[in-house]
């Protein structure tokens, strides 16, 4: 099997392209903004691989640049105002980047399909169904139109609505709950066998139950057809039960990368460590990222040197003037921050590279470095629940979460109502 190593490692030596290599290799994409208030950099540099059957998660506030990063893979970037600035995209071997926009039509839908939060974007309300499944198929010439019509009935029937899936097939987007036009959305998503599935925050929008059906069923399929998975999502709980690795987003790059259980026991980088800091279990899956005090900065503007340095409880006057490296390179656990980087000799704290995390943040030396103090020691609290082999809720024992402790307000995503989702008048 190969080694998330070797994969990292493959991006960054970006080989040239061997359809052997991975299915899809990103390097150094930047997609930027034209806006009133200068350009937003919106993604800055973002390099990752994914294999066939793995599933790779994006993690991140609001902001960050996930979405943007799936669109631009897709080449959906909203113009005018957006554009690629620079990069590559290889998919088996083929420079996304250098395709014409109809070959780039084929490779959507057929080659790589994206699946969004809300399926009514996606789906047009004029047309039933059936339609709109049909056609997903029969224009790129996949499947003939009796063929079509056939698989559709079949997807559905997949997508577990065995029971209603004639009925379905007739029915308009608006007259199915929001679990059902989720499913609709992957039933189309998968039509065409694609081989590289896109999901940002598929189940967000969704309660609880339809959300762990939804997860199920698209493991499944990809147990089956060996699909390849990028999801992006803010809920802790589905990562760390549905992706391989993790990258962590912030300001427009990766902070940290990781295998999905080597970054819930020992999350490096201060930020993955103030979002894991409220760390919502499967048990408390739906639960969003904790909020971390402070917000994102505007893409137009992100700080000079270490982009988290405004809200990171560890600064110092280095991460104001030296841009922290993504390092080590070619590692199956980059990280961009100068507390790991051995290059970085003036380290205020007792903190060496490689090594858990044992800095203590106190007050006085949160104060002695001119930084923000903090209410406890920033890893011992988030350290406390991440030593089993999945995350771990809150100690019950302890009324304040980590999160509470470190002074970072936690947020719950609004969750629809069960009723309203599955269930239809
Ligand atoms: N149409 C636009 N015009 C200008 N800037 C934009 C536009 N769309 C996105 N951006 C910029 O790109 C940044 C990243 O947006 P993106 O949608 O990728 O964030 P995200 O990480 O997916 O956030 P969320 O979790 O809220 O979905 C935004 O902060 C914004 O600065
Ligand atoms: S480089 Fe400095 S400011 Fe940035 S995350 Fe690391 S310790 Fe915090
Ligand atoms: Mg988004």
């Amino acid at each position: 099997m190969t080694t998330t190593s070797t994969r990292y490692a493959t991006a960054a030596q970006n080989g040239a392209g061997a359809s052997a290599g991975p299915l899809l290799q990103v390097e150094n994409l930047r997609t930027y903004f034209h806006t009133p208030r200068g350009i937003a950099r919106a993604v800055d540099g973002v390099s990752f691989t994914l294999e066939k059957g793995k599933t790779l998660g994006i993690v991140g506030e609001s902001g960050c640049g996930k979405s943007m990063t799936a669109l631009s893979i897709l080449q959906l970037v909203p113009e005018p105002a957006g554009y690629i600035d620079g990069g590559h995209i290889r998919f088996e071997g083929r420079d996304l980047l250098d395709l014409s926009w109809s070959d780039m039509r084929r490779v959507r839908g057929d080659d790589i399909a994206m699946i969004f939060q809300e399926p009514m974007t996606s789906l047009n309300p004029v047309f039933t169904v059936g339609n709109q499944l049909t056609e997903a198929m029969t224009m790129h010439g996949k499947f003939s139109r009796d063929a079509a019509r056939a698989r559709a009935r079949d997807l559905l029937v997949r997508v577990g609505l065995e029971d209603r899936a004639d009925q379905v097939l007739r029915q308009y987007p608006h007259e199915l709950s929001g679990g059902m036009r989720q499913r609709v959305m992957i039933a189309i998503a998968l039509s065409n066998e694609p081989k590289l599935l896109i999901a940002d925050e598929p189940t967000t929008a969704l309660d609880v139950t339809v959300q762990a059906q939804i997860l199920d069923l698209i493991r499944g399929i990809q147990k089956e057809e060996g699909l390849a998975v990028l999801l992006i999502t803010h809920d802790l709980g589905i990562v760390s039960e549905m992706a391989d690795d993790v990258a962590v987003m912030y300001a427009g790059h990766f902070v940290e990368y990781a295998p999905t259980r080597a970054l819930f026991h020992d999350p490096q980088h201060p930020y993955t460590q103030g979002l894991f800091a409220s760390l919502p279990a499967r048990t408390r899956r739906g639960q969003d990222l904790a909020t971390l005090e402070g917000v994102v900065p505007e893409a137009t503007a992100w700080p000079k040197a270490c982009r988290f340095a405004p809200r990171c409880p560890y600064r110092w006057q280095t991460c104001e003037t030296i841009p922290p490296k993504y390092r080590p390179a070619g590692s199956d656990r980059p990280v961009r921050c100068h507390l790991y980087d051995p290059e970085i000799k003036d380290r205020p704290m007792d903190r060496a590279p490689g090594v858990q995390a044992t800095a203590v943040a106190t007050q006085e030396q949160a104060r002695a470095r001119g930084g923000e103090p903090v209410a406890a020691d920033v890893h011992g609290q988030t350290g406390a629940g991440l030593s089993s082999d999945v995350p771990a809720d809150v100690d019950p024992v302890n009324p304040l979460t980590p999160a509470q402790q470190m002074g970072l307000a936690t947020e719950r995503a609004t969750q629809t109502s069960a009723a309203d989702q599955e269930t239809r008048p």
